[in-house]
């Protein structure tokens, strides 16, 4: 029988996961299907008992369901428990093991596919949110030379670093004090959905810095905008929604895709 996977989410139309990983099993000759699955707000366990009891084999989580998915979970992997939410479950008809594949996705866009070492080098993320929080665990085990970890509302930049003491290397700042350049920008607020950009100074941007957005889009959001005015070389998340789900295509399938195709047809339908 086809083994099922969906991602879920609400809303769920939009998600470019199903077309990723048809491109995959297709690529690497699985048979499975993968479809959107539209879960009710109040309705995220209900929702995936029932796919679960259908012979579902593992899902994508996305907005707003992250945090419910690692209350589900019976197992959590080490970079799950550091992200506090989970973005891929497993299922194998006892354990419901849960999986935070973004900061994966976030380390190999940068590391493999722009070329860019993080080892050694001074980086800077913009947020305290989820999806800061999902990537600071990932991002410091490249043992960068410094994590500089800035928020507008700096309590909260302040109370993810506190989960991370153990970590000399981690660094909070406000946006304010930003003065100095930086080898990678990643900016991982909310502020592009607005078509905004983090009040930071531009003089964290320096000629070979790579500023990223995890967002992206059909055109450049405003931070890479702002950042390639200011000199810097702009990047946006793209690459990061291909990696994460290719780490759990993985998980699920113990096989691993090739990303570069199915990158670049992605990029080109946007
Ligand atoms: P997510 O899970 O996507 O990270 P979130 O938990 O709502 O979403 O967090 C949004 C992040 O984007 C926060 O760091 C937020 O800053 P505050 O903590 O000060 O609210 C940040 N953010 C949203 N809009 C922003 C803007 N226009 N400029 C700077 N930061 C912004």
């Amino acid at each position: 029988m086809t083994d099922r996977y969906a991602v879920i989410g609400n809303p769920i139309a939009h998600s470019k996961s199903p077309d990723i990983h048809a491109r995959f099993a297709a690529q690497t000759q699985q048979d499975m299907h993968y479809e959107h699955l539209l879960a009710p707000l109040d309705g995220f366990l209900a929702t995936v008992q029932d796919f679960v009891r259908n012979g579902g084999k593992g899902l994508n989580v996305t907005v707003p369901f992250k945090l419910e998915a690692y209350a589900l979970a019976t197992a959590l992997t080490e970079r799950a428990r550091a992200a506090g939410a989970v973005n891929t479950l497993k299922f194998d008809g006892t354990d419901m093991l849960g999986d935070n594949t973004d900061g994966f996705g976030l380390v190999s866009d940068i590391v493999r596919n722009a070329k860019v070492a993080i080892a050694n080098k001074s980086v800077l993320l913009l947020g305290a949110g989820g999806a800061a929080r999902g990537v600071l665990l990932p991002l410091l085990h490249e043992q960068p030379a410094r994590l500089v970890l800035a928020n507008r509302t700096h309590s909260k930049a302040l109370d993810l670093a506190h989960r991370f003491a153990a970590q000399p290397r981690l660094k909070v700042c406000t946006f304010a004090d930003l003065d100095d350049s930086f080898d990678i920008v990643i900016n991982a607020t909310a502020a592009s959905l607005a078509s905004e950009v983090p009040p930071i100074s531009p003089r964290v941007f320096a000629a070979h810095t790579l500023a990223y957005d995890m967002m992206y889009g059909a055109q450049p959001t405003a931070f890479m905008r702002f950042a390639a005015q200011h000199g810097a070389i702009a990047r946006d998340g793209l690459g990061m929604l291909v990696e994460q789900a290719a780490e759990s295509f993985y998980l699920w399938r113990g096989v691993r895709p090739e990303t570069a195709a199915v990158f670049a047809e992605l990029r080109a339908q946007l």
